[in-house]
């Protein structure tokens, strides 16, 4: 179904979810996600919104199944399921990732880490983390919630600022979620956590340090093809990665593969915003190593 076609539900409120704000779409299968059953082999993709979900999404996607046919006729967000997503009519996340017929299964989610359901942990599963420096992951969140109508208003860019400082965004705080998800891996360490900034340096080598916390080892002429496949301008024109099929977007507002680049925030931040942000996020990020690699 084209966005034309749709009729899309209201944009959603944001409303105080066990500490976290969050969206109805994303808590009315509450229980059921919660009780989902995890495989050992399954795979959880985890990020903030707008932190290059997509962008490593693909790269699994590409080094597990890469051969199969469904590359060319399968959307991305169907190969990798969004766990905790429910908007009637549509399948849920939590259905689609229970029916999908690969293994091992590729699950995307958003979730603060206190939110993913208990048996990935029992189970013992891979996980692969994504953070995106702050400026830019606010900028690009701002873009996607004005194009996608299942998110909030946005409201202007201002108020946008001063939203995501104060952390009432839909998935909560940005530094809430890196530093909570940075912590986690002292205590589980099958968390494999990536920084979109080192993505876009070298591709080639975080593909490499991927496939190493994967135990793969693609062929030289294999992982060439991962690396080239997923570039920005690849990944912008394909229907199946772009999300141009996806009927809750307009993209006459905005694309969903935007700029795909570092340091778009200049581009939005006045310098007394950025002074701003500067100073409260050197407040929230505690830790020295995660404060360095999150800045630009
Ligand atoms: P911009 O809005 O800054 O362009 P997510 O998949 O988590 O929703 O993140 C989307 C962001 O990742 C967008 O950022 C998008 O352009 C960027 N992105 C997606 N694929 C990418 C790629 N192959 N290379 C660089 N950036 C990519």
């Amino acid at each position: 179904m084209s966005f034309d076609q749709y009729k899309a539900p209201p944009r959603p409120e944001l409303f105080d979810f066990h500490g976290v704000p969050m969206s109805h779409f994303f808590t009315d299968d509450w229980e059921n996600i919660q009780n989902f059953q995890a495989r050992p082999d399954d795979i959880l993709i985890a990020t903030y919104p707008k932190a290059g979900t997509t962008w490593a999404s693909y790269i699994l996607d590409l080094l597990y199944f890469g051969q199969q046919e469904r590359q060319t006729s399968v959307p991305i967000y169907d190969r990798v399921p969004f766990l905790e997503i429910f908007i009637p009519p549509h399948l849920s996340g939590k259905d689609q990732a229970d029916n999908l017929p690969t293994s091992p299964r590729l699950i995307k989610t958003h979730f603060p880490v206190q939110f993913v359901p208990k048996s990935f942990w029992e189970q013992n599963c891979r996980m692969v983390y994504v953070a995106r420096n702050a400026k830019d992951n606010m900028v690009s969140y701002f873009h996607f919630d004005r194009m996608n109508l299942a998110q909030p208003e946005p409201g202007d860019w201002s108020n946008f600022f001063q939203r995501f400082m104060e952390g009432k965004m839909v998935f909560g705080s940005w530094y809430d979620h890196v530093n909570d998800w940075w912590k986690k891996k002292e205590s589980y360490p099958k968390i494999h956590y990536m920084f979109y900034e080192d993505m876009i340096e070298d591709t080639g080598r975080e593909i490499d340090k991927l496939c190493s916390f994967l135990g793969l080892s693609p062929s030289a002429e294999d992982k060439m093809k991962v690396t080239g496949g997923v570039q920005f301008d690849n990944m912008k024109k394909d229907t199946m990665a772009n999300y141009s099929t996806n009927p809750v977007m307009d993209f006459k507002i905005s694309p969903f593969m935007r700029k795909g680049k570092v340091g778009d925030w200049k581009n939005h931040f006045t310098v007394a915003q950025s002074e701003q942000f500067d100073e409260d996020y050197k407040k929230k990020m505690k830790d020295a190593t995660l404060q360095f690699r999150t800045k630009v």
